[in-house]
């Protein structure tokens, strides 16, 4: 066995980072054995040296200049675990330029910058590994790159945000509304104070912007991803959803069709019985279907100290791999071609509509009316008295969104509609992509 060692530093000791520590010193001794060589932890960069890492670190370990980091000849692998883009972009660009390999778990920065990183670790003949960027401690990135490698992959449907399926699952099992179930996603530290990012949608839409730009090898760019949250979905649309035999889950759905590729975060009816609906919690899940392998789906845990680090840590032995047998880019760039992405008006799919409307004669057949005349074909219509008013619970057939969208823009216009409550898109997801 050789003695060798290979030296890493991290830029960052927060929740990741001190998971990525512990895993290293904890695990060090099989580590070695899988990989032939010693993984030593070698500077960690931090904004404040004095603060309590909650782990026992040796003295000097930690610096404030990012140069003992990403400058340091002796360091071999860096892991940038800081988040968001600046600094993080400019010091990952300078270690790999510095020749280190590069291990991150920034999904902001790889959906935002992916292609200049990729660029500069191909001239600089280094790894460039983030398998932590897309749900967490799920393997997922190494999977469509190498396992999955020799399918075309036909859709690739994703619970990738831990909080939003939180306040989902408690709104649907114990009817809890918005805030209430955001109340307890933010006491138990799923939820930022700012919760945007998670409830709006654009958490899920960087994670599948990655997974889109692997599964259909094309540069998918954040700004093509359409992002809807769950801010409008409220415990009245989980519960007629339930009772049509549908779940409510925040979906990003990647898919390849004639027209391009469509990228979509969106919260979804989906048929009970489709496995995603029983990923419940914090949990992700990644659902793929490709045409030699068929349906797969990939569970776990997206978030967190330890599973974030624990695909941390496989990519930093990946990279150490590659570093003693002196070869890279075992997992590169695999955006090799130009494609459409489809305009989210010429997506097909099915919609739930909640209305709140007069209940008098005639209010219906206006609303079909408009239905009818924009090609909207409605599958069932269900009428609850509530209050004054009546409300209306309409699923349709599949229909363009364009389609859609002009018969609501008309639809509110009707004086006998007090409110349009709910859009939400219907997924049944069809498993036919067998081999
Ligand atoms: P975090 O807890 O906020 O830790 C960030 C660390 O970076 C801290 O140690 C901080 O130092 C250091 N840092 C930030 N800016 C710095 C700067 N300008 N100079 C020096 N040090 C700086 O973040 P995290 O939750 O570990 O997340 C890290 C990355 O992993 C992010 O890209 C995130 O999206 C990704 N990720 C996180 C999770 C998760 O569950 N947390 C899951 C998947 C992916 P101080 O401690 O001194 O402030
Ligand atoms: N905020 C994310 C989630 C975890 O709730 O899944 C980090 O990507």
């Amino acid at each position: 066995m050789s003695e060798r060692t290979i030296s890493v530093g991290l830029l960052g000791m927060g929740t990741v980072g001190r998971g990525v520590y512990r895993i290293l010193k904890d695990n060090q001794a099989g580590i070695k054995q899988k990989i032939g060589a010693t993984l030593a932890v070698k500077k960690i960069l931090v904004r404040d040296i004095t603060k309590d890492r909650g782990v026992e670190l040796e003295e000097g370990l930690l610096t404030s200049d990012a140069g003992e980091v990403i400058d340091n000849p002796g360091i071999d692998i860096v892991v940038e675990v800081l988040g968001g883009i600046d600094p993080a972009l400019k010091y990952s660009l300078r270690a790999l330029e510095q020749g280190k390999s590069l291990v991150t778990a920034n999904k902001d920065m790889i959906a935002a910058h992916g292609k200049e990183l990729f660029a500069t670790a191909r001239i600089a003949n280094r790894d460039l590994l983030f398998e932590a960027s897309v749900a967490g401690g799920i393997p997922i990135i190494r999977p469509l790159k190498v396992c999955l490698a020799g399918n075309r992959i036909r859709q690739v449907v994703g619970i990738i945000n831990g909080t939003t399926n939180y306040m989902l699952t408690r709104m649907s099992k114990e009817g809890l509304d918005f805030q209430q179930a955001l109340s307890e996603a933010q006491s138990l530290g799923y939820a930022e104070a700012d919760p945007s990012a998670d409830v709006e949608g654009h958490d899920a839409a960087r994670k599948l912007a990655i997974l889109a730009s692997i599964a259909f090898n094309t540069r998918v760019s954040l700004d093509q991803v359409f992002v809807e949250g769950i801010t409008g979905v409220a415990a009245r649309d989980i519960a007629h959803a339930s009772n049509l035999n549908y779940i409510v889950k925040l979906l990003g759905i990647a898919r390849e069709g004639k027209e391009g590729v469509e990228a979509r975060v969106h919260p979804a009816l989906l048929p009970k019985n489709h496995p995603l609906t029983s990923v419940n919690d914090v949990y992700n899940a990644i659902f793929i279907s490709g045409d030699a392998v068929g349906d797969v789906m990939f569970y776990g845990r997206g978030a967190g100290e330890m599973p974030t680090a624990s695909a941390v840590v496989g990519d930093v032995m990946d990279a150490a791999r590659n570093i003693l047998n002196n070869v890279s880019g075992m997992i590169s760039c695999t955006c090799f071609e130009e494609k459409q992405v489809k305009p989210m008006g010429l997506t097909k799919t099915k919609y739930y509509i909640r209305l709140s409307v007069a209940d008098r004669p005639g209010v219906l057949a206006g609303i079909a009316f408009i239905f009818g005349n924009n090609d909207v074909s409605l599958a069932s219509v269900i009428q609850h008295t509530a209050g004054q008013f009546a409300e209306l619970v309409l699923v349709t057939h599949e229909v363009f969104e364009k389609n859609l969208q002009k018969a609501l823009q008309s639809i509110r216009e009707l004086s006998s509609v007090n409110e349009i409550c709910s859009v939400i898109r219907v997924e049944e997801l069809d498993e036919g992509a067998a081999p």
